[in-house]
């Protein structure tokens, strides 16, 4: 038997503005993780039981657009193996909410499927994989998220045709608390990064003014990460939120926690990931979480992570 797992991820500036070609800054998430285990199967064929998701899939009788079923297919393939295999998917990681979930899983899968031929692949193999399956789930993703989580390091990203992606390591010289409060709303990227690209379609020049103050937003945080100058970060989260917002991917949801979270002493927030739901990051001092969290709970939040960002794992 033999195991794969991966982390969530957490974009901390710069989504959807990354879909255009603005760079993005993200972080692995290693307190939710995905997990697989692969083994042998005494029946014919491949088949995987992903309980969480309460699917039981037959991998040959799947459609091509399956991600589970595909990524399975592609990993093989790369593998140049073929065999009868029992795959047990399960993960911690909250569905359409920002974190990446898909990725994870994929990744997971990939990991467990070469460590169980005992093949080993490259970050950047296992991310090119895992992209196939991102375009299932989001249509035409940056492909940050597998970026991330592939490397399970923190990332300053840029999206370029697939493999020539600019992906540079930041370096965060002081480790910061983020507040992460999720709306409960599960919120597919697919859609909101559709309607943004209408909106970009409808009046391109507007759009571009956005992604552009969202670049630049985030070339700011990552010289503010690089200088430990962490009391920047906040007013940013700020700014990048308002970009968003023009995007017109919050939410009156999204608002009402951001509003309870800055009451309460949060110096900034923002929401991550596709947005219209998922979560919102709270950039707070660490003995002002309490705080905060109990007030984003007060205000409808499903639930609240504090976690610390640039601290070795
Ligand atoms: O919703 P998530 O966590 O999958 O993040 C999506 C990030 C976007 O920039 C909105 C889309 C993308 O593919 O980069």
């Amino acid at each position: 038997m033999s195991v794969g797992t991966a982390c969530g991820k957490i974009i901390l500036f710069g989504e959807h503005a990354v879909v255009y070609g603005r760079p993005a800054l993200a972080v692995p998430f290693s307190e939710l993780r995905a997990s697989v285990t692969v083994k042998a199967r005494t029946g014919q064929g491949i088949v995987i039981r992903a309980r969480d998701l309460g699917r039981e899939i037959l991998v040959g009788d799947t459609a091509r657009d399956d991600a589970l079923a595909a990524i399975t297919r592609l990993t093989l393939d790369k593998l140049g193996k073929s065999d009868n295999l029992e795959l047990e998917v399960s993960s911690e990681i909250p569905l359409a909410s920002g974190f990446g979930s898909g990725a994870a899983i994929s990744t997971a899968i990939v990991r467990a499927l070469a460590s169980y031929f005992n093949s080993s692949l490259t970050p950047d193999e296992i991310s090119t994989l895992v992209f196939e399956t991102e375009k299932l789930y989001h249509g035409t993703p940056s492909g940050i998220d597998n970026t991330v989580i592939a490397y399970e390091q923190a990332i300053r990203f840029v999206r370029r045709p697939i493999g020539e992606h600019e992906i540079l390591p930041i370096h965060i010289a002081r480790p910061f608390t983020l507040l992460i409060a999720d709306t409960g709303i599960a919120s597919p990227t697919k859609v909101t990064v559709g309607d943004v690209r209408q909106g970009w379609e409808r009046d391109p020049e507007r759009y571009e003014r956005v992604f552009d103050a969202i670049g630049a937003i985030v070339s700011e945080a990552q010289d503010a990460l690089a200088h430990g100058e962490n009391a920047q970060l906040g007013e940013l989260m700020r700014r990048n939120h308002q970009a968003l917002r023009a995007l017109g991917v919050s939410s009156d949801e999204i608002e009402r926690l951001i509003a309870a979270g800055s009451r309460a002493g949060a110096s900034g927030a923002k929401l991550s990931g596709g947005g219209r739901g998922g979560n919102v990051l709270f950039f707070v001092e660490a003995d002002e979480a309490n705080v905060v969290r109990a007030a984003v709970l007060r205000a409808g939040a499903a639930r609240v992570i504090v976690t610390v960002i640039g601290e070795k794992a």
